[in-house]
């Protein structure tokens, strides 16, 4: 695997190739990432991966700086998989000066849900992942759908601005216990490690709900979320939408999901199950 630090060595590296894959990263990778990676070698010879611990996206309140960095194991992941170059720029070169051009998702998609709880966050992924593309020009890009409402609004920057990227969503890769594979999951004791399945459990309990043709999504929505706060939870949404566009159901037969925000004592959980 080649390692790029500069955006001139990378447009070299991908001067001389062919059809690119692509997955951007924060790194402090895990087996919903290598997921990525080794579905990114069915849509192109060539796989890129990025780590790049991107400050816009982070709310002041945020853990930007306690975001783990872990390069060296990082780096060992990606070879392994497969990936056959990294970009891991560092701040400067990302952002030499402040940066004053930014992407402004649709507000009704970028202010709901995460957007509600992390204002700018939203501006910030789409800002470096436009960048990203920018730079690496790949055929199709990756990322996980436990990130949902990122994988929607980046799908939709791409058809909004015409770039010619496929953008693929990958399952989430969960632990045996049902809990989604996610760097924040670093953060918890063992304690709280062995209770943060229960957000997944309640989730997929919403979601047989409705398979069973509850029509009343309100009613399997509350039960879960007493259920989140009588083991201590603070659920921030626990919600049923369409999967197009996450505004509220309408119609019988669209297709559905159940996402839910909560937090676990100082570690903020998300995930989501398809109906
Ligand atoms: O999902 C992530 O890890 C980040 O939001 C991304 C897409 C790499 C942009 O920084």
């Amino acid at each position: 695997m080649q390692i790029h630090t500069s955006i001139t060595s990378l447009r070299t590296a991908r001067a001389k190739v062919g059809r690119v894959a692509f997955a951007p990263t924060m790194g402090n990778l895990h087996d919903g990432h290598l997921s990525l990676m080794h579905a990114a070698r069915e849509f192109a010879d060539t796989v890129v991966a990025s780590i790049f611990v991107n400050r816009l996206q982070f709310g002041q309140s945020e853990d930007f700086d306690k975001y783990p960095r872990t390069f060296e194991a990082d780096c060992e992941k990606l070879a392994a998989a497969g990936v056959d170059h990294l970009f891991a720029p560092n701040e400067a070169e990302m952002y030499p000066q402040p940066q004053r051009y930014n992407v402004t998702p649709d507000p009704e998609l970028a202010s709901v849900l995460e957007g509600a709880y992390r204002p700018g966050h939203f501006r910030g992924v789409a800002t470096v992942v436009l960048k990203l593309f920018n730079i690496v020009q790949p055929n199709v890009a990756l990322f996980g759908k436990k990130d949902y409402q990122q994988f929607i609004l980046l799908k939709n920057m791409v058809r909004e601005l015409a770039l010619p990227i496929e953008l693929v969503g990958q399952d989430t890769v969960r632990a045996a216990d049902g809990l989604a594979k996610s760097s924040r999951n670093n953060y918890l004791s063992a304690s709280e490690r062995a209770e943060a399945p229960r957000l997944y459990r309640q989730l997929a309990n919403v979601a047989t709900a409705v398979r069973n043709g509850e029509r009343d999504f309100t009613r399997p929505c509350t039960a879960a979320l007493a259920e989140l706060e009588r083991y201590g939870w603070k659920p921030d949404y626990l919600t049923v939408r369409r999967r197009a566009d996450l505004k509220a159901p309408r119609e019988l037969g669209e297709p559905l999901l159940v996402l839910a925000a909560a937090r676990l004592k100082t570690t903020r959980l998300i995930d989501n199950v398809e109906v």
